[in-house]
């Protein structure tokens, strides 16, 4: 089925077969590999990339269903500069395969809560609880979003 699909900015003119996964559709077919092809079955996050500014797997959606503007991490990458520091920063991550899909899931997450909602670590928590990580036991990253948290410093110096 021919579909056009607008990745990062870009139009792209795809024959697309069947079920044809997103995922494979962006890391085969457009070589954009920053999503990670890792359970294949909906459970991790790796995969995880926005359509229209909402997180989606792209692991167990097909490539031809989709209708809004797809985002991966490649797209984002100097939005999500000052999370991926922070992420350094506060050890938001050791192996980093998860962490794509992390950073895709917490940028969608910083964009529609409120400072009050990213600093109640139990709604970045259960936010984040599709995106398995083995590695970190999610202090790191919980620490990383607050850092990175809406109008924080102003309401900080308002306080
Ligand atoms: S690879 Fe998509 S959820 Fe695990
Ligand atoms: S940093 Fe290793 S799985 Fe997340």
């Amino acid at each position: 089925m021919r579909s056009v699909l607008d990745v990062n900015g870009e139009q792209h003119e795809l024959d697309l077969r069947g079920a044809e996964r997103l995922l494979d559709v962006l890391r085969d077919r457009l070589g954009l590999t920053g999503a990670k092809s890792a359970c294949r079955q909906g459970e991790c996050g790796a995969c995880t990339v926005l359509v229209d500014q909402r997180p989606v797997l792209a692991c167990v959606t097909p490539a031809a269903v989709v209708r809004g503007a797809v985002t991966t991490v490649e797209g984002v990458a100097e939005a999500a500069e000052p999370l991926r520091q922070a992420f350094a920063d506060e050890g938001g991550f050791q192996c980093g395969f998860c962490t794509p899909g992390q950073i895709m899931r917490a940028l969608a997450l910083l964009a529609e809560s409120s400072a009050e909602e990213i600093a109640d670590g139990g709604t970045v928590r259960a936010a984040l609880a599709g995106n398995v990580c083995r590695c970190t036991g999610y202090a790191g990253i919980v620490r990383a979003l607050q850092r990175c948290a809406p109008n924080q410093d102003q309401e900080a110096t308002d306080v």
